[in-house]
């Protein structure tokens, strides 16, 4: 297939080089924090121990001291508790306990490019209910995936998404959504976790995009807390949240975001 090279969003192959990179770390990072969740810690500690780790492989937070308007983002890492839905802010009093799922999410910048990625993880024995909406988020990130092919459209991801959540009665979240990743957090083409098959701006080996399903047991209503950053459910029920970076190519799509061995 012809590549589109004035469309901003495909990269040159160099520029896909250095995302991987980004990616790499960004995914290490995010194993090894996730490995340390358990009852009893905070979410103070897993975000020191993120930026120990990002600073340890030679890059750097991409969320720290990120602005949007006037507000500045004071974290390492976004660590997001149960109904908390993203950009949770580790905190000395968030306290993990049993039965939590804590969404842990690490973008970093590494040679001027980025690499995104979030899961959600278990604390300790979990109802079978958060098993679930665990479980089958993660899935609907492997079918987005699988639509993130040469000549698809976004709206391709996006149906493959919404449609596969909702069938459980669960709902997608509409305020944020996946996006471009380069030489910011947030590029072209957004991604929402809703829409039409074949709508929006069409796919071409060398994008490099962020899919990240982010799952609702209830209603999509979101509110914001004090802290200006942390989006929780307006009816208290829990969040999940799955993220890989992905490169489009000619053929089958590659995650990026693969911790190294
Ligand atoms: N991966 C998150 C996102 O895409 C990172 C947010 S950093 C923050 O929104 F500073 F906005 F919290
Ligand atoms: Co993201």
């Amino acid at each position: 297939m012809l590549r589109k090279r004035s469309y901003r969003s495909i990269r040159p192959d160099e520029e896909v080089e250095a995302v991987r990179e980004s990616c790499i770390i960004a995914a290490t990072v995010l194993d090894e924090l996730c490995k340390l969740v358990k009852p009893g810690v905070t979410t103070y500690d897993l975000d020191q121990e993120g930026k120990k780790l990002i600073a340890e492989m030679g890059a750097e937070s991409a969320c720290y001291n990120y602005r949007v308007g006037e507000k500045i983002y004071p974290g390492h890492t976004c660590l997001s508790v149960n109904d908390e839905v993203v950009h949770g802010i580790g905190k000395l009093s968030r306290v993990l306990n049993e039965g939590d799922n804590i969404t842990v999410d690490v973008c970093v910048f590494h040679n001027g490019f980025v690499g995104d990625n979030a899961r959600t993880v278990l604390v300790g024995n979990a109802s079978d209910e958060m098993k679930l909406l665990v479980e089958r988020t993660q899935e609907a990130l492997k079918l987005g995936i699988a639509q993130a092919r040469a000549g698809n459209r976004v709206g391709d991801i996006s149906h493959a998404v919404q449609t596969f959540v909702e069938g459980f009665g669960y709902n997608v979240v509409r305020n944020f959504v996946g996006h471009g990743v380069g030489r910011t957090m947030h590029e072209d083409p957004q991604i929402p976790n809703f829409g039409r098959k074949k709508s929006g701006a069409k796919l071409y080996p060398g994008m490099t995009l962020a899919i990240e399903p982010m799952v609702v047991a209830g209603s999509f209503d979101l509110v914001e807390d004090e802290d200006q950053w942390t989006a929780r459910t307006k009816d208290g029920k829990p969040a999940a949240h799955f993220e890989h970076t992905v490169l489009v190519t000619e053929d089958e799509p590659e995650i990026l975001t693969i911790p190294k061995k």
